[in-house]
This record gives structure tokens, sequence and C-alpha cells, in this order.
């Protein structure tokens, strides 16, 4: 995920985004400013990160909001490989397992598939893999921690392969866990799925996030506001942005062609975070637990096609 920041609309005299042909004053503007999360209540940090470079692969170039079918057939090669390395976790991961342990099988599975870790170095991350363990929100770096029984870790993963991106992320129980722990970890993993079931053309970013914030909410849990999805495919934040949070009917119409993740950090407590002095490192101010899970998604014809499952 990356941070929330000043998405790029059109002008106001610019043509509509959602295709009118009327000037974007005259069309989607106002209902854009009422989706827009409120200042008051998102941090929008300054780093913008549109401004990466591709990769590099055959075919990766800049990156625009709809793919070609040879960037798409790209970006499901390195979503299929994401999905294999979190795989490779299911069996890892127990009781004296280091987060480090992690980086390190994932790393080395990645370089054997012919790929390359997209976190290490990225705005000098200095790791390979993302490992957010309980109350971490986002962004843990691995370290020489150990990992205990009752503990929950998020693993968000990012190969590089062909030029390609594939973002995706799972929660990971650590033995037995409690049973509000793992309630978390299952309305957080029912929050991305109820995302997915939004994603459709003519649909807008708006009902992904309010269909996300209304089960989280109901559930007694929160949305974290500080953190967003994302475009992602040709390089590893693109727009549009995706709040997990916002109002159906609102936001960016959703094209044919359109990548991007969804990817819900949803807290026990209350939805503020703060980031360590590593830089990195998100953790929910009051000290509850989080959970996030990550999906990159295909905007289809007729719905949505999950490219890191
Ligand atoms: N994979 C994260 C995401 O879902 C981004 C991690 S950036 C890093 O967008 F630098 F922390 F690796
Ligand atoms: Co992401
Ligand atoms: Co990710």
């Amino acid at each position: 995920m990356f941070e929330a920041q000043p998405t790029a609309l059109p002008g106001r005299n610019d043509p509509c985004h959602c295709g009118s042909g009327k000037k974007y004053k005259l069309c989607h503007l106002r209902k854009d400013q009422a989706a827009a999360p409120s200042t008051a209540r998102v941090k929008r940090p300054a780093p913008v990160m549109g401004l990466e470079p591709a990769a590099g692969g055959r075919g990766a170039r800049a990156a625009t909001l709809i793919k070609t079918p040879e960037q798409i057939a790209g970006i499901r090669k390195a979503g299929s490989l994401a999905r294999q390395l979190l795989d490779l976790l299911d069996e890892r991961i127990r009781p004296g397992a280091t987060t480090e342990d992690i980086d390190r099988w994932v790393r080395d599975a990645t370089a054997a598939a012919g790929a390359v870790c997209a976190p290490l170095n990225y705005k000098g991350f200095p790791k390979s893999v993302c490992t957010s363990v309980n109350e971490v929100v986002c962004h843990g770096i691995p370290e020489e921690r150990v990992l205990v029984e009752g503990d929950i870790v998020n693993v968000d993963v990012t190969p590089i392969l062909g030029g390609y991106y594939g973002d995706s992320s799972r929660m990971y129980e650590v033995g037995r866990v409690s049973a509000e722990a793992h309630r978390l970890v299952e309305v957080t993993r029912e929050c991305l799925d109820l995302g997915i079931r939004q994603v459709r053309p003519g649909g807008h970013v708006g009902d992904i996030g309010q269909a996300i914030q209304a089960h989280a909410e109901s559930n007694g849990f929160s949305v974290v506001r500080d953190f967003v999805g994302h475009g992602t495919g040709v390089i590893f934040h693109e727009e549009p942005q995706i709040p997990h949070f916002g109002r159906r009917g609102h936001g960016l119409p959703l094209r044919p062609g359109m990548v991007f993740t969804i990817e819900p950090m949803i807290n026990a407590g209350d939805w503020p975070v703060r980031i360590l002095a590593d830089g990195w490192t998100a953790v929910t101010r009051d000290g509850s637990l989080s959970a996030q899970f990550e999906h990159t998604l295909l905007v289809t014809p007729d719905g949505v096609d999950v490219m890191t499952a």
C-alpha cells in the first residue's frame, strides 16, 4: 500500500474522466470532491510515488490507467508468482521462525523464479518483503524477532517478473491465536473479498471502499485511512488510489483494463497510525491488533479477475 496522496484528476476545463466529453467542472468535479477523503481526517504525506521509472521489461512502458493485453499477460505471471511465494510460507511460518527467515525464504524463491523483490531498496526500504506483526499495520521490516504462538503476521510480497509487478499479501496465524485475533483476521479476509466483488465496469472506486468499511465497522473494527490500494503492474505504485472507505457511486469509474490492488488494513481498535523511528513501520496508535490482505485485480469486460490468485 502506499500513503494516501492527492489524486491526479483532470483540470477543471479538461474533459471529464468519465468519458462524457463534457468539461470536468461541468461533469464529475463536484461528485469527486464529495467522495474525496476530507483532509481533516486523512493525513496526506508529501511523497509522490507516481514518478518511478518502469522496471523496464519488454512491453513495459509508461504507466497508463488501461493496460494492454501484453501488459496484462505479464502482470498475470508476476501475480501468480506472488501467490506461490505466499503459499510457500503456509507451512513454514510457525513459532520459532524469525521475520528475517521469512525475508530470506521469499528472496531465495523469488530469485529462483528469475524475478526480483520490488521492496528491496524501494525508497530506501532495507528488506525484500514487509512483515507486519500484531499491532504493526504495514511496512514492518524483517528482523531477528522470533514469532511466538499467538502472533498474527502479514507478509506482503511484490515480485517483479519480466518487468511486471504482482502485489499481494496475506495473514498467517502463528500456532493457536486468540479468538479475537482470529476474528480480526477472518473479517479482514472478508473485507477484501467484499471489495473485490464490487469491481466491475461501470462501478466506482467508492463502491469498493463502502463495502469494506461497512463490513469492518459492523464488526466493531476500523479501517485505516493513511494507506490505500493503488494501480500497479507496470510501476509499483500507480494511479488510481483505492481507499478502503468511501461512498457508493463516488470516485473514479472503473473500466476494463484497469489493474489495481485492494489491500484493506483493519484495526481491532481505532484507525489512527503512527510511524516508528525507522521511518517505515506503521503501528496502531492505540496498540490494538491490525490485519491486512491484498490482491492485485484486473477489471474485465464483465467483472473482475484476481491476478494474484
Ligand atoms: N507491497 C506494499 C504495497 O502493498 C508496498 C511496500 S513498499 C515497501 O503497496 F517499501 F515497504 F516495501
Ligand atoms: Co500494494
Ligand atoms: Co503489497
